[in-house]
C-alpha cells in the first residue's frame, strides 16, 4: 500500500512528540517562565558636601527574580555570602539550585546585598585589596582539612582544573563587619515587608548569608518570611536574655533585643543544615544547636540537620547546593518544605 505523503509526515511527526514527550519525562521537565526581571531595593539617597542638589542613591540591594508560568506560592531567595553563582551551576557546571528549583516551579529569586555583586553601589568609599586567599578558600569550603589535600570522598571534580578556576573566582568582594551584617538585613528586611519578594519568603543562605537572613527576620514587621534554611551558617543570633555575649566581628554572636529574636520562632520552620565534615565541636556547629533550641524554647521550629549523620551523605562541602551530589541535597530540601506545607500552587483562577 502506499500511503499518500502527508500521512506519513504525520505519521512521522506523531513519532517524534512521542519520542520527545517519553524523554522529557525521563529526564526532566522544562522551564517555563512567565516572567523575570530585577529591581533595587532598599539604601537611601545621600547628597554632595559639596551642594545639595547633587544626590548618589546607594546601599541599596539588588533582588533578580524568575517567575515560572505556572508557579507555587512559595518563593525561594537565594543569599550567597561568596557569589551568586554557587547557587547557578554545579561545581562542574551542571545544573544548580536556580534551575533545579525553577524544575519545579517555585519563583526563583537571587539577592545580592548592599555593597556586594550587582549592588556595589555603596554610600561610603572601599577598597579592593588583592590577596592570594585561594588557597585559604580551599580550606573554608571545606574541600578538605586544609590545601591541597583533599577529602577523599569531596563531592567535587577534584581532577577538573576548570571546575577549581570557576570556583575560586566566582567571588564577590565580602564585607564580614557588624555595619554589613545590619546594611543587608536593613535592605532584606524592606524587601521582604515590602511584597515585592511574594508572600510566602524562604532564605535558602549559604555561610555568612544565614546570619544575614536571621537578622531580617528579626526586623522585618510583616508576615511573609516563612522559613529559612541555612547551608553552614558561620554565625548567629541570640536572644539579650541567654547570656551570650556579642562578638565584635561580622560572624556574631549578634545579640538582640527578645522581643526581636522572637520572631524567628514564629517563622513555620528553619534548618540549619551541616556537611559531614563539620565536627559536632565546630563552633558554628555548637551555636546551630544552641540557637535552635532557644528557638524552639519560645514556640518556633528550628532544626539542625547533618547531612552526613541524619540524611547519609558524604563529602559535603561548605557549599552543598553546589556539590557534584547537590539532587540529594535538593531532594531533602524538597521534603523540608512539603513537611512545611511550602510546597502548595498558586491557585490557577488568581492569575492574571
Ligand atoms: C548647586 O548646583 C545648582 C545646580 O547646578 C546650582 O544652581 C547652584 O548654584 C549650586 N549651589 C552652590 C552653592 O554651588
Ligand atoms: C519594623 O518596626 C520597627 C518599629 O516600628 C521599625 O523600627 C523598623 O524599621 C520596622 N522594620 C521595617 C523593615 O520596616
Ligand atoms: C554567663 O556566662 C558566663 C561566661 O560564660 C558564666 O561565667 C556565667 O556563669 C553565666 N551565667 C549564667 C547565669 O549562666
Ligand atoms: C574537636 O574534637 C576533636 C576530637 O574529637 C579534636 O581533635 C579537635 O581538636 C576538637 N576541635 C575543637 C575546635 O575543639
Amino acid at each position: 500500500m502506499i500511503l499518500p505523503s502527508s500521512y506519513l509526515i504525520i505519521f512521522f511527526l506523531f513519532s517524534i512528540s512521542a519520542w520527545a514527550q517519553e524523554t522529557v519525562k525521563k529526564s526532566r521537565s522544562p522551564i517555563i517562565l512567565a516572567k523575570s526581571g530585577g529591581f533595587q531595593i532598599g539604601g537611601k539617597t545621600i547628597q554632595s558636601p559639596n551642594n545639595q542638589s547633587y544626590t548618589l542613591s546607594c546601599d541599596h540591594g539588588y533582588m533578580e527574580y524568575f517567575i515560572p508560568w505556572r508557579p507555587r506560592k512559595t518563593s525561594l531567595v537565594m543569599w550567597h555570602s561568596s557569589s551568586t553563582q554557587v547557587w547557578q551551576n554545579r561545581w562542574d557546571g551542571g545544573e544548580g539550585y536556580k534551575d533545579m528549583f525553577l524544575r519545579r516551579n517555585y519563583p526563583v529569586y537571587l539577592w545580592d546585598g548592599p555593597r556586594v555583586g550587582r549592588a556595589n553601589w555603596g554610600c561610603e568609599p572601599y577598597i579592593y585589596a588583592p590577596t592570594a586567599v585561594d588557597q585559604a578558600n580551599f580550606g573554608a569550603w571545606n574541600f578538605g582539612p586544609r590545601w591541597p589535600t583533599w577529602w577523599p570522598d569531596v563531592q567535587f571534580p577534584t581532577e577538573n582544573k576548570a571546575a577549581w578556576l570557576q570556583a575560586t573566582s566566582a567571588r564577590y568582594l565580602e564585607f564580614d563587619t557588624v555595619a554589613n551584617v545590619e546594611l543587608h538585613s536593613d535592605a532584606a528586611s524592606i524587601a521582604a515587608d515590602s511584597g515585592r519578594v511574594g508572600k510566602d519568603i524562604v532564605y535558602l543562605t549559604n555561610s555568612a548569608g544565614g546570619l544575614r537572613a536571621m537578622m531580617t527576620a528579626s526586623k522585618a514587621n510583616g508576615t511573609n518570611i516563612k522559613s529559612i534554611v541555612s547551608y553552614e551558617s558561620i554565625g548567629y543570633v541570640f536572644p539579650d536574655n541567654a547570656n551570650v555575649t556579642a562578638g565584635h566581628g561580622g560572624f556574631g554572636p549578634f545579640v538582640i533585643p527578645l522581643e526581636r529574636f522572637k520572631k524567628l520562632a514564629k517563622l513555620t520552620s528553619i534548618q540549619f543544615v551541616w556537611g559531614d565534615h563539620r565536627a559536632e565541636n565546630f563552633t558554628s556547629v555548637i551555636e546551630s544547636r544552641l540557637c535552635a533550641s532557644l528557638i524552639n524554647k519560645y514556640g518556633g521550629n528550628a532544626k539542625v540537620l547533618k547531612l552526613g549523620d541524619d540524611a547519609g551523605l558524604k563529602g559535603s562541602t561548605h557549599i552543598p547546593f553546589a556539590d557534584l551530589d547537590n539532587a540529594k541535597v535538593a531532594g531533602l530540601l524538597d521534603e523540608f518544605l512539603e513537611d512545611a506545607g511550602l510546597d502548595e500552587y498558586e491557585d490557577w483562577d488568581e492569575q492574571e
